[in-house]
């Protein structure tokens, strides 16, 4: 109750400071709210539509009224773009602006309210947990997309997930087939009472060369070894402790993201289509190598805005030891772009800036050694993505 006042108070505020503008205006909106909204709202002139997100002219006198209706049925609060002209609308769908719907909405309830919960299960988390995982990762071979060495990568992850979750029949281990090539992506649910889903992971593949990719030596410890071994302790901790959560939270393991986010795309594509309320993403992609000053750098480009923020108010109360700031990858690097391009709120939160990140990744190099031979640094991201969890559900 407290939050549908609070997202509500924000949804009129943002309204009632565009009333005195004219009367017609263009929205950016998730073509599904379109087309529940359509007759309600007398929308007009729809405009072909990118990605699940589409154009729309409406009368600014009906914008509150869609805001109300954008909060009851798809739980978004505001859940829609104002653009001043047509132009301006189009110039956030395309090549740059494809991500603006995800990156601009506001999907959730930020506040944090759930200080013991959080405080336990992030003392629960431990460093040995995530090197371990990252060692064994990094004995395969290399994990490319088309190698068996790949697939059997992919199966121990599966089998792990699994043991981990073996006395919980509220929890799922599934493989995700993908068409074109063996490697599966593997995905863990625990199952809630709602249906709005929370997701975290990161890719399990790896590579190195240019040439002869499926035979290349590519331990891919920092890239992403750290990031499944991360998840893995998000999830180890969540389960071990009993934790049964009101949404449903998936843990994922994507396929292929190294030949171009190929599982994830797959994934977020189908969960799109399912209709899938998918309120928060979060993405673990390189989480042991401390590059910089700065121990957590959140990635602006492809990410969600209020998300990101939202992130960075959680390690300032739970992590207040360990620094934060922004930069940018430049372009669609890793899973996190997947679930934006289907318009949901991503985050990227990355071990270092860009400019000072672990060079050693896609050779045969980029080994736990470079990172001190532990998982220290990983570890400030379980706690963080443990905490993500929590507070994002309740
Ligand atoms: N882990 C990297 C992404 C990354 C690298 C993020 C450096 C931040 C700094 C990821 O596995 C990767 O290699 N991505 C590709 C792009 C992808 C679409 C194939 C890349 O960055 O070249
Ligand atoms: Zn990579």
């Amino acid at each position: 109750m407290k939050r549908l006042n609070i997202l509500a108070t924000a949804c009129l505020l943002t309204i009632s400071a565009k009333a005195s503008t004219p009367t017609y205006k263009y929205i950016t909106i998730g073509t599904d709210a379109v087309e529940h909204n359509s007759s309600l709202l007398s929308l007009t002139n729809t405009a072909p539509s990118a990605e699940g997100i589409s154009i729309v002219k409406v009368d600014t006198s009906k914008l509150n009224e869609l805001s109300h209706h954008m909060h009851d049925e798809f739980q978004r609060c505001g859940g829609f773009v104002l653009h001043d002209s047509l132009e301006e609308a189009e110039k956030t769908l395309g090549a740059e602006g494809e991500r603006s719907f995800a990156a601009q909405s506001l999907f959730s309830d930020y506040t944090l309210d759930q200080e013991s919960l959080v405080k336990h299960l992030v003392a629960s988390v431990q460093e040995s947990n995530i090197s371990s995982v990252i060692r064994h990762l990094s004995t395969y071979k290399n994990r490319y997309y088309k190698s068996k060495s790949g697939v059997d990568a992919a199966n121990w992850i599966f089998d792990t997930w699994k043991g981990i979750s073996a006395a919980r029949t509220d929890v799922s281990v599934e493989k995700f087939k993908h068409d074109g090539f063996p490697q599966p992506s593997i995905i863990l649910t625990i199952a809630g009472a709602s249906a709005e889903t929370i997701v975290v992971g990161g890719h399990l593949d790896s590579i190195a060369g240019y040439w002869g990719r499926a035979t290349a030596h590519a331990p891919g410890a920092d890239d992403n070894a750290s990031g499944i071994a991360t998840t893995t302790e998000v999830l180890r901790s969540l389960i071990e402790s009993g934790y049964k959560p009101a949404k449903t939270i998936k843990f994922m393991a994507y396929a292929a993201e190294e030949v171009g986010l190929l599982g994830s795309s797959a994934i977020a594509k189908k969960m799109k289509k399912d209709g899938v309320d998918v309120i928060g993403a979060l993405q673990l992609d390189m989480t042991n190598f401390k590059g910089s000053d700065l121990d957590i750098v959140m990635m602006t480009d492809y990410t969600n805005e209020a998300q990101n923020a939202f992130v960075g108010t959680i390690i300032d109360k739970y992590l207040p030891t360990v620094s934060w700031g922004y930069d940018k990858c430049g372009y669609a690097c890793s899973d996190h772009a997947s679930w934006t391009r289907q318009g949901f709120p991503a985050s990227m939160p990355f071990e270092s800036k860009k400019r000072e990140m672990n060079r050693k990744i896609h050779t045969k190099h980029d080994t736990i050694e470079r990172s001190g031979g532990n998982a220290d640094h990983a570890t400030k991201f379980a706690k963080m993505a443990v905490a993500f969890v929590v507070e994002l559900d309740r």
